[in-house]
């Protein structure tokens, strides 16, 4: 069958990595894109966003499952687009409707959604414009440091966690009246701080059944030390280390298996992958955020684990037969280091050209911000490439990934040497 993948990230290719392995499929197409999926698939002009162009290429290129990369056109509303339209309702969608997107577009629908099915989060009241001193009245009953967070899609930059309360609440104000984050600020929840490890869990859907995928860890800031501004991630590893058996069953009792059946309870249609951000306070998941769609660069590091044809689990998905199917995992931890712009998360250069991959043995290559001039590998984003290895355990993993770094190049190449620090 011909499959189409959405996005263009390390995300993106691991998944066309992963499909191109399957007998299932015939023929793979990405849009947009990169040079590590146009070596794979056949990558198409398209903006993820523009749901006629994807339309109108799914029924003429008989595109059975479209695999939706990003959280952006599922928050459009994507897959109800495709369920609304005759020609393209029998194509299997995987990433969930936009109503049920919204965990992942309004911070408050998910605290809402946590509170009304018990799913343990942390204590929280949401504000507007309108409410704002009120906002202000309830951080004085807050210990410090405070967490605010825009209501909406803020491109990972809507949460700031503030030590002093004086500027807190300018934040807040800054935030709901001078519209910081324009419209994703409206609303600002603030929030109880957690203090503890973070991990993240990851779940395939139908709506109905689930499986539950290899946990992993990811190092969003810049800085080595876990200093510096945010990023989409630096590097991930599976399975964190310390999520054992006892720790999983509460992360399946407490938040998957209420996450899923709340699904049902309220009506909301899911087929697709759920990314459960959790933060480990003494024995005890908490969630923080829910994704409705793979994290990057945990999926390359989750993703290489999966033994199963992920054909086979997008058709279950589709048809909603995920109960029968028994997921496979490797014992070997994987690792992924990303290799990034100089300069990112702020401002970068692009075009550079990127030497030395086809040099790389014994680790995965998945291109993010990459793209091909004419033979040549140039750089076209922050996040540039992810060197995915794997091993017995996480720490030899991590040593083959930096020996292969070692031999690419291009100017102004930087990546954390300290994955896995904490751990
Ligand atoms: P989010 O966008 O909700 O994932 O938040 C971004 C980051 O802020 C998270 O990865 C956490 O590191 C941190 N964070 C969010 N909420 C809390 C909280 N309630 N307590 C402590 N840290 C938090
Ligand atoms: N790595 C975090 C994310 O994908 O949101």
């Amino acid at each position: 069958m011909n499959i189409l993948v959405l996005g263009s990230g390390g995300r993106e290719h691991t998944f066309a990595w992963k499909l191109a392995q399957s007998p299932l499929l015939t023929k793979l197409f990405v849009a947009p894109g990169n040079a590590g999926t146009a070596a794979i698939a056949e990558n198409v002009a398209m903006s993820v966003n523009d749901f006629e162009a994807i339309g109108t290429f799914s029924i003429e290129n008989n595109i059975e499952i479209v695999v939706v990369g990003p959280e952006d056109p599922l928050v459009n509303g994507i897959h109800d687009y495709f369920l609304n339209d005759e020609a393209l309702k029998h194509i299997h969608v995987i990433g969930p409707q936009q109503e049920a997107a919204e965990l992942e577009g309004s911070k408050e629908f998910a605290k809402e959604f946590m509170m009304r099915h018990n799913i343990p989060t942390a204590a929280y009241e949401s504000f507007t414009k309108e409410t704002v001193e009120a906002g202000c009245e309830f951080l004085t009953t807050l210990q410090s440091p405070y967490v605010l967070k825009a209501d909406g899609l803020a491109a990972g930059k809507g949460v700031l966690i503030i030590k002093d309360l004086q500027e807190a609440q300018n934040s807040l104000r800054e935030m709901l009246v001078e519209a910081k984050f324009g419209d994703a600020s409206t609303k600002v929840v603030i929030e109880e701080f957690l203090d503890g490890i973070e991990l993240s869990c990851f779940v395939l859907t139908d709506g109905k059944n689930y499986v539950t995928l290899p946990t992993a860890k990811d190092y969003k800031r810049i800085g080595e030390g876990d200093t510096g501004l945010n990023t989409g991630g630096m590097g991930a590893i599976s399975p964190v280390p310390f999520a054992d058996a006892e720790f999983m069953e509460k992360i399946e009792t407490r938040v998957i298996k209420p996450t899923i059946e709340g699904f049902q309870k309220d009506n909301l249609p899911y087929k697709g992958f759920v990314f459960i951000g959790l933060i480990k306070v003494g024995n005890d998941p908490l969630v923080i955020e829910y994704n409705v769609r793979m994290g990057d660069p945990e999926t390359e590091v989750v993703i290489p684990r999966l033994e199963n044809d992920l054909v086979e689990l997008f058709q279950a998905v589709g048809n909603q037969t995920l109960d029968t199917i028994s997921l496979k995992i490797k014992e070997e931890a994987a690792t992924t280091i990303m290799v990034v712009s100089g300069g990112y998360p702020e401002a970068y250069e692009k075009g550079k050209e990127i030497t030395g991959i086809e040099t790389i043995e014994d680790s995965i290559v998945f291109h993010a911000g990459t793209k091909l001039e004419g033979e040549k590998v140039v750089t076209n984003g922050g996040r540039v490439i992810a060197i995915t290895s794997q091993a017995t355990t996480y720490e030899a993993a991590i040593k083959k990934s930096y020996q292969n770094i070692n031999k690419l190049h291009f100017d102004k190449m930087y990546y954390r040497k300290d994955i896995g620090f904490d751990l």
